[in-house]
C-alpha cells in the first residue's frame, strides 16, 4: 500500500506585531496578567487590505520551494481555516489561481483549531488510495479582523493572532517502517453537544430571514464567545488522550517521541499536558508567545519554525495533538 510522507513545509506571519502593552492600550489588560494566564507575548495581526488566502500563498510558496518541486505536481489543495476570505466559495478556491494552478480539487477543511490534522488526515487518505500523489496541506488564519477588541472581548481577543502555514505531502513507498519518513497513523475526534462553548453565533442561516440583524450586531453575536474554564479542562484532557491513543496504535513509547508539536491555544495547557504524561520540557516546540492562537495554522507554523531552529529534522518521530471548538481534537505520528 501507498503511504504518504510530509516532503516540505513553508510559513508566513504578516509583518505587524502587536505587543501586549499595544493592547492594553485599547482594552482593559495588562502585558502581566496575558503572559500568566496564556504565555502569548505578542501576536502578529494584518493590515486591513490583506486576505487569509494572501498568507496562505507565501506559506504555499516557501513549501512548494521547501519541497524542491514543480507546483504542477501538486493535484490537489487542501485548506484548513476559520477565516474565509469571502461566505463562498471557500478559500482553497481563491488560493487556487493565486497559485496559478487550475482544475485540481481545492477543498476547505472547517475544523476550527483541529482543522490542520484534519487535513493531514484526508490527505493522508487520498494518498493511500492512490486518488492524488502530491497534496498542498494549508492551515491559515486572520482572526484580527473578527475579534472584539474592546474590554467585553477581552478574554477572546488577547488569545488570538493571524499566520500561516502549509506542507506537501506525497505518496511514497516504506521500506523500512523504522526509518523511512512517513505518517505513521492520523485519529480525528468531534464532540457536537459543546459546539457553543467556543463559537461565533452570527451569520447564520439558523438566524431568522435574513442571517444577521442589527440587534444581534449590537450584542455582539458576530463575535466569538468562549467558556474559557471549560475549553481549557478539556483541552488538557483531550490533548493527553488521542497523544497516548496515537502512541499506543504504533506501539510506541513517548521516549520514542524526538518532538512534541501541540495545538498553541495556552502556554499552559501544553504545561499541564507534559507535566501530566511526563515529557521533558525540551521535547514539546510551543509558538504562541510569539504568535498567539493561530487555531489551524500552529501545526505547520510549528513544523516549519521547528525545522529553522534545527529541533525537528529528516528522522525525526513527531507526535501532534490538537484540540478545538467542535470541540474537536485529533492526533498524528510521522517521521519527518
Ligand atoms: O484554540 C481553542 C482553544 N482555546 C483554549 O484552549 C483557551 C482555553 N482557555 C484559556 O486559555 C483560559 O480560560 C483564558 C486564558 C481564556 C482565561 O484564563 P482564566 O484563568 O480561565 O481566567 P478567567 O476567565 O477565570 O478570568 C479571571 C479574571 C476575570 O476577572 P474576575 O471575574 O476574576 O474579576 C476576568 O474578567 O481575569 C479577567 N480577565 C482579564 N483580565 C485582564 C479576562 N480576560 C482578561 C484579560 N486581561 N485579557
Amino acid at each position: 500500500m501507498y503511504q504518504s510522507e510530509i516532503i516540505g513545509c513553508g510559513m508566513y506571519v504578516p509583518p505587524g506585531v502587536v505587543t501586549n502593552h499595544d493592547l492594553s492600550k485599547i482594552m482593559e489588560t495588562s502585558h502581566d496578567w496575558i503572559v500568566q494566564r496564556s504565555g502569548i507575548e505578542e501576536r502578529r495581526w494584518v493590515s486591513p487590505d490583506v486576505t487569509t488566502t494572501d498568507l496562505a500563498l507565501k506559506a504555499a510558496e516557501e513549501a512548494i520551494a521547501n519541497a524542491n518541486i514543480d507546483k504542477k505536481e501538486i493535484d490537489c489543495i487542501i485548506f484548513a481555516h476559520i477565516s474565509p476570505d469571502h461566505d463562498f466559495p471557500g478559500n482553497a478556491c481563491f488560493l487556487q489561481p493565486k497559485l496559478g494552478l487550475t482544475e485540481i480539487p481545492a477543498i476547505d477543511v472547517r475544523q476550527q483549531c483541529s482543522g490542520f490534522i484534519y487535513s493531514m488526515s484526508i490527505a493522508d487518505a487520498f494518498i493511500k488510495t492512490g486518488q492524488y500523489k502530491t497534496i498542498l496541506v494549508i492551515g491559515a488564519e486572520i482572526h484580527s479582523k473578527g475579534l472584539d477588541k474592546s474590554t467585553r472581548g477581552r478574554d477572546v481577543a488577547v488569545l488570538f493572532g493571524d499566520g500561516a502555514g502549509a506542507i506537501i505531502m506525497r505518496r511514497t513507498e516504506v521500506n523500512d517502517p523504522l526509518k523511512d519518513s512517513f505518517v505513521y497513523s492520523t485519529h480525528l475526534f468531534s464532540e457536537g453537544q459543546n459546539a457553543k462553548e467556543l463559537w461565533i453565533p452570527a451569520p447564520g442561516m439558523a438566524l431568522g430571514p435574513n442571517r444577521m440583524d442589527h440587534e444581534m450586531i449590537e450584542a455582539n453575536q458576530h463575535f466569538p464567545f468562549m467558556n474559557g474554564k471549560k475549553v481549557f479542562a478539556n483541552a488538557v484532557r483531550r490533548l493527553c488522550e488521542c497523544t497516548m491513543l496515537a502512541l499506543d496504535k504504533n506501539k510506541l513509547k513517548l521516549e520514542d517521541i524526538d518532538l512534541f508539536l501541540f495545538h498553541q491555544a495556552n502556554m499552559r495547557i501544553n504545561q499541564m499536558v507534559a507535566q501530566e504524561l511526563k515529557i521533558p520540557e525540551d521535547k514539546v516546540f510551543n509558538t504562541i508567545q510569539k504568535y498567539g492562537n493561530t487555531t489551524a495554522a500552529t501545526i505547520p507554523i510549528g513544523m516549519a519554525e521547528a525545522v529553522k531552529a534545527g529541533k525537528l529534522k529528516k528522522g525525526s518521530l513527531v507526535a501532534s495533538a490538537v484540540f478545538g471548538s467542535g470541540f474537536t481534537w485529533a492526533s498524528s505520528v510521522y517521521r519527518w
